[in-house]
C-alpha cells in the first residue's frame, strides 16, 4: 500500500520527517531569537538558492562551509524532526528555515525582532516544479499527472470528498455543521474530517494562496524583507546586496563576487551538500527521475500549461489575491 500524506491542522505534509505533535509543540515553544535569520518560502520557491546565499554572505564568500555540511543542517526547517531538534542546540546567531503558513509557525514570531525574509515566485513556476519535484521524491503522495496536480495546487487541498461526492466538503467547510438546525453531531465532526483528510488527495503545505495572504500580512514590519524569485534571478548581484543591506552585512565587491559564484545554479548542481542528491543515500527519491536542480528559470510554466489552464490560473488568481495591491507580484 501506498503511503499517505500526513495531517496538522488541515494541511497536508509529507510522510516522512514530519510529526504532528512536534509541529504543535514548536508553536508553543520554540522561541525566535532576536539574532535568528529566517528564510520562509512556499516550497519551490527558491528557498534552497537563498539558503545558499545568505551562509555564504555570512562567509564573506568562502565556500568551505556550503561545500561540506548539508544545506538542512546549515539552516535547518523548524517543522521537521530534525530540524527541530537541530535548532535546539545550534549556537546563536542561527539561520532558521520555514514551509510553514504564518499561522501554524511558531507563535513566538509575533513577538519577535528577529529578521524574517520571504521569498515568493511566480505561483505557476511554483505549480510546475512543485509537480516535478514531489514526484521525484519518495516522500510525498505522487499526483497522477499535471493537470491533477495542477487542480490541487489551485484548491489548496479543499477537494471533492470521495465519501460524500455530491458535497464538496474540505476542512473549512466542517464549519457548517455547527450550525443550529443542521447536523448537531460535534462529537463525529474531527472524525469525519479525519477521513477526508485521508480520503482526499492533497498538495502538501496547503495553499499558495493563503501561504503569501498570510505571510504578507508582516510586511509593513522593518524586520521583514519581500524578494522574489524573478528579480533574484533577473538581476543577483543587487538582490544580494539588497539582502546584505537588510541583515547589516557589510561585503566587499570581490566577496559579493564569490557568493555570486558559487551560490549559482551550476555551483549548486555540483554541491552535493545543496543539491539534494545525498537523499539517494537513503532511498527517498526516484533515481533517474529527475533533480532537485531541474531548470532554475522563470517562465517555465509557458512550456507546461495548456491555454485553459492559464486562463483559469489567471481568473483564480485575480480572485484570490484581489485584496493585495498587484505591484507586489513583479511576474
Ligand atoms: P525549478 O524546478 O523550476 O528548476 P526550493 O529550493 O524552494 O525547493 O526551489 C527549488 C527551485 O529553485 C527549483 O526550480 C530549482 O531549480 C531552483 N533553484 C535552486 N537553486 C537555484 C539557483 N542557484 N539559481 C536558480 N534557480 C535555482
Amino acid at each position: 500500500m501506498t503511503q499517505k500524506n500526513i495531517w496538522y491542522e488541515g494541511i497536508a505534509f509529507p510522510f516522512v520527517g514530519f510529526n504532528p505533535e512536534l509541529m504543535r509543540k514548536a508553536y508553543e515553544e520554540f522561541v525566535v531569537n532576536e539574532e535568528d535569520v529566517l528564510t520562509v518560502t512556499f516550497p519551490k520557491s527558491g528557498t534552497n538558492w537563498l539558503i545558499e546565499i545568505l551562509c555564504l554572505i555570512r562567509s564573506k564568500g568562502d565556500a568551505t562551509q556550503i561545500q561540506s555540511v548539508p544545506i538542512w543542517v546549515r539552516s535547518p526547517w523548524v517543522e521537521t524532526v530534525s530540524g527541530y531538534e537541530d535548532l535546539k542546540t545550534m549556537e546563536s546567531p542561527r539561520l532558521v528555515s520555514t514551509h510553514l503558513p504564518i499561522h501554524i509557525f511558531p507563535k513566538s514570531i509575533h513577538t519577535t525582532k528577529a529578521k524574517v525574509i520571504y521569498l515568493m515566485r511566480n505561483p505557476r513556476d511554483v505549480l510546475v516544479s512543485g509537480y516535478y519535484f514531489w514526484n521525484y521524491v519518495k516522500f510525498v503522495e505522487n499526483t497522477k499527472s499535471l493537470q491533477e496536480y495542477f487542480e490541487l495546487f489551485l484548491d489548496g487541498n479543499v477537494t471533492h470528498l470521495p465519501l460524500f461526492p455530491c458535497l464538496d466538503l474540505g476542512p473549512r467547510h466542517f464549519a457548517f455543521c455547527r450550525l443550529p438546525g443542521l447536523f448537531q453531531l460535534p462529537s463525529i465532526l474531527p472524525l469525519l474530517s479525519k477521513l477526508h483528510e485521508e480520503a482526499q488527495a492533497s498538495v502538501v503545505f496547503g495553499s499558495w494562496f493563503d501561504h503569501v495572504h498570510g505571510w504578507l500580512s508582516l510586511r509593513d514590519q522593518k524586520n521583514f524583507l519581500l524578494l522574489s524569485y524573478e528579480e533574484l534571478k533577473q538581476d543577483t548581484r543587487s538582490t544580494i546586496e539588497k539582502i546584505c543591506h537588510f541583515l547589516g552585512e557589510k561585503l566587499e565587491p570581490e566577496e559579493i563576487n564569490l557568493v555570486l559564484k558559487n551560490s549559482s545554479f551550476q555551483a549548486m548542481k555540483e554541491n552535493k551538500m545543496s543539491n539534494y542528491s545525498l537523499l539517494s543515500e537513503v532511498d527517498l527519491i526516484h533515481e533517474g527521475h529527475g533533480s532537485f536542480m531541474r531548470k532554475g528559470i522563470s517562465g517555465d510554466w509557458k512550456n507546461h500549461f495548456t491555454v485553459t489552464q492559464a486562463e483559469k490560473f489567471d481568473k483564480v488568481f485575480k480572485e484570490k489575491m484581489a485584496d493585495l495591491p498587484q505591484e507586489l507580484f513583479p511576474w
